[in-house]
């Protein structure tokens, strides 16, 4: 089947119900200015189930007011050639207006998980998040939707909304794709500078380290993390946002390390946040 272009809600919503009746609908989730690490989850979805939908949609409602909103990169023509030579039976591309009408006045919010990491410093972002998500997926109505676990708490947030709001939907967490340098693809990594670019491995490095430090015994959450911020901060000119250990499920922050955790980051390269984690476990 060619991969169709679809901008209406309601459209979608018709397209889905006759998808469903053919078999399993899987769903990806993006903002488009694709990469492989989105190509990737495009393809594990394919692999688990009989037709795919990708939606594109910059969502207004989880950039705060000084975030990148108007500046997020966008190509809707390239992205449309990567999906179809993925054999992606729907791209669903709505508008703002459609998915947001005047009168607006509904929102998710998700408790605890929501709190800590980046939404300390990204007021409103998982509301705006798990608003959109769960409106795509009463949309599309899918079996199964693909995460990548590059945004671990974004991730977090939509296993508990499909399990708490009873989404009937397989929630599936793909790896993160990275550059050969070990940077996590992001396509906010376009506004890296030449020199930016360059420092901006340095989060696995430091990740990768941390890692280490804890299968080789290390116990103390305190210390694994200052060890990431000293890397960032002797080896580029990148300035550490947070650097949290936390519970892989709940995100609650760990102190003595006795089981698996997410070592998890954000850290400012000029005016670009990038954000990585990792899933380790102790020795
Ligand atoms: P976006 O940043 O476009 O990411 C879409 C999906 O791709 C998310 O599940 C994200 O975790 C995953 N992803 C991004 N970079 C990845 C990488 N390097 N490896 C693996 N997966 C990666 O996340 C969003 O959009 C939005 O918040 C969205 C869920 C679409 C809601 O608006």
């Amino acid at each position: 089947m060619a991969t169709r272009v679809v901008r209406s809600v309601r459209q979608m919503q018709g397209l889905a119900g006759r998808l469903r009746c053919q078999g399993r609908v899987g769903f990806v989730p993006t903002m488009g200015y694709l990469h492989e690490g989105h190509l990737d989850l495009v393809r594990r979805c394919n692999r688990l189930v009989d037709s795919t939908v990708v939606s594109i949609f910059v969502n207004p409602a989880q950039f705060g007011p000084k975030e990148d909103l108007a500046r997020y990169p966008r190509d809707f023509d390239r992205d449309r050639k990567l999906l179809e030579r993925e054999g992606v039976d729907i791209v669903f591309c709505p508008k703002a207006s459609d998915m947001y009408p005047p009168g607006y006045a509904t929102w998710v919010e998700v408790d605890r998980l929501t709190t800590g990491m980046c939404g300390r410093f990204r007021s409103g972002h998982f509301r705006g998040v798990a608003t959109v998500v769960l409106k795509l997926f009463n949309i599309v109505r899918p079996h199964v939707a693909v995460f990548g676990a590059k945004d671990w708490q974004q991730a977090a947030v939509i296993r508990r909304i499909a399990a708490d709001l009873d989404t009937g939907t397989r929630i599936v967490v793909a790896p993160t794709t990275r550059e050969k340098d070990g940077l996590a693809m992001s396509s906010r990594n376009t506004y890296l500078s030449r020199p930016q670019r360059a420092e901006a491995p340095v989060l696995y490095r430091a990740l990768r380290d941390a890692r280490r430090l804890v299968a080789d015994g290390e116990r103390d959450a305190g210390k694994v993390a200052r060890r990431v911020r000293q890397m960032v901060r002797g080896r580029s000119s990148g300035s550490v946002q947070y650097v949290e250990v936390v519970d892989p499920d709940t995100l609650e922050p760990v102190r003595r390390i006795s089981g698996p955790v997410v070592i998890a980051l954000a850290v400012w390269f000029g005016k670009t946040r990038l954000i990585d984690n990792t899933l380790c476990k102790p020795g």
